[in-house]
């Protein structure tokens, strides 16, 4: 009987959100962590005694980040299309990158917009061995970023602990105008979390995400035919 009772509460408790227009949230465990779970995205909480543990979450980025210092997973074809669809009328003159590792996406944007001021955030203390990057939380803004950036790129967000944080954060960092690019590829997604890469949403969801959290509307979409399936999302910062 008490279990029936247990059951029948979720099942109202699950009803009135329904009803409520708000999505199924659940949470299940990954190892000592927890993953919160809706029908868009899936995050991984790393909480130790009911808090935050940001030592948690920094220790696992860099020990990521070690093991895979020489991969790039930053396409050339991928920049060199968002040059193109930015196109020199864009006005691009400064373009900051979040988690990038070896500085791979740094030199292409270099490459493709020619003569721009380019920086690169990267949490772990590695970030020191490579060009035009520094060692920074990309979930937090220096206040000489605030409205300066003409692009911000980035493929790492789903290694943000709270992307609602993180995305308002890239967005009080453009300047009107600017564009935000994110990249999306199948690793990208909710089925894909782990205690590395914490967040996971779907291409869609990442566009109702942001069109909820954050005042940028989406401009355009473009895609490359790899076995990621990566594609990239132009948001822009009203006038
Ligand atoms: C999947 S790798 C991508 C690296 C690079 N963008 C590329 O294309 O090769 C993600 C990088 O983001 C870094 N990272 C993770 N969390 C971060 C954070 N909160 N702030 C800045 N960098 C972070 C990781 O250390 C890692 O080097």
């Amino acid at each position: 009987m008490a279990s029936f009772t247990k059951e029948l509460k979720k099942i109202t408790k699950k009803v009135k959100r329904f009803l409520s227009g708000e999505r199924t949230i659940y949470t299940q465990r990954m190892g000592d962590l927890k993953v919160a779970k809706t029908d868009d995205y899936a995050l991984v909480s790393y909480e130790k005694d009911g808090a935050f543990d940001y030592e948690a979450y920094k220790k696992i980025q860099e020990a990521g980040n070690r093991r895979k210092l020489n991969n790039i997973f930053v396409q050339e074809e991928l920049i060199s299309q968002i040059a193109q669809r930015i196109g020199p009328q864009g006005g691009i003159q400064r373009i900051l990158c979040h988690g990038t590792r070896n500085g791979a996406e740094q030199k292409l944007f270099k490459k493709y917009f020619g003569g721009v001021e380019v920086l690169g955030t990267e949490i772990a203390e590695t970030a020191t061995q490579f060009e035009d990057t520094i060692q920074w939380d990309f979930h937090e803004a220096k206040p000489e970023w605030l409205g300066h950036w003409d692009l911000i790129y980035s493929n790492s967000w789903d290694h943000s602990y709270d992307p609602v944080k993180l995305f308002k954060t890239w967005e009080s960092c453009l300047r009107p105008g600017g564009w935000m690019v994110v990249e999306h590829t199948r690793v990208h997604e909710a089925d894909k979390v782990n205690t590395l890469d914490p967040f996971g949403i779907s291409f869609e969801g990442l566009l109702s995400f942001m069109d909820k959290n954050t005042s940028l509307r989406f401009e355009a979409e473009i895609a490359i035919h790899d076995d990621l399936n990566r594609r990239a999302a132009f948001f822009r910062k009203p006038l």
